[in-house]
């Protein structure tokens, strides 16, 4: 995967960030992309996003040193601001060509039950594009035949400003995080 071109994204990327977590894990979580920290660090949720989804998912009795965490696309992708690199959704395009990475990885750890965090992983692993807000909480096939819980995206939660929408959201991510628990329990 460090030696990746099948899209353009690697041009400006530090590094390609793989999927970490126990091979065997009945849980697998997939975000979107890298972040700034993750494209430095090589390792997924390492930054504020991934901070909160841990504090979350402590409450919702979910252990991340369980779980396989990987994003939909490998890459960051970003727009040069000044000194700061500003995080750009990746396209259906990018997210078709990464798919080849997270079907490699489903297919060697072979989870139980994939949680879907945001709609770019939704459409990496069901190929379908959507609104997140009316799918979340609910079940959806994937090719692989492994069932796909989808949820929010906790930089979703981050970017939220009117306090009551962000209590709301986090109630709602916190009981899909709950509900992936008790489907594997
Ligand atoms: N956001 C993601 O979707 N994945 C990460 O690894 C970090 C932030």
């Amino acid at each position: 995967i460090a030696a990746c071109t099948r899209c353009p994204l690697h041009c400006n990327a530090t590094q390609a960030v793989p999927g970490e977590g126990p091979m065997d894990a009945d849980l697998m979580i997939v975000g979107e992309q890298p972040g700034d920290q993750e494209d430095l660090s090589g390792r997924p949720f390492v930054g504020p996003a991934g901070q909160l989804f841990d504090q979350i998912a402590g409450q919702a009795g979910l252990e991340r040193g369980k779980a396989f965490l990987t994003n939909a696309v490998k890459h960051f992708k970003f727009t040069p601001r000044g000194k700061r690199r500003l995080h750009q959704r990746p396209n259906a395009s990018e997210i078709r060509h990464c798919r080849w990475w997270l079907d490699a990885e489903i297919a060697q750890v072979r989870p139980k039950l994939v949680l879907a965090m945001g709609a770019t992983a939704a459409e990496g692993l069901t190929g379908r594009r959507g609104a997140i807000l009316s799918r979340r909480g609910k079940i959806e096939e994937t090719p692989s035949g492994t069932p796909a819980l989808l949820t929010l995206h906790p930089s979703y939660l981050l970017r939220l400003t009117d306090p009551h929408a962000k209590a709301d959201a986090t109630a709602q991510f916190r009981d899909d995080l709950s509900a992936a628990v008790r489907l594997l329990a």
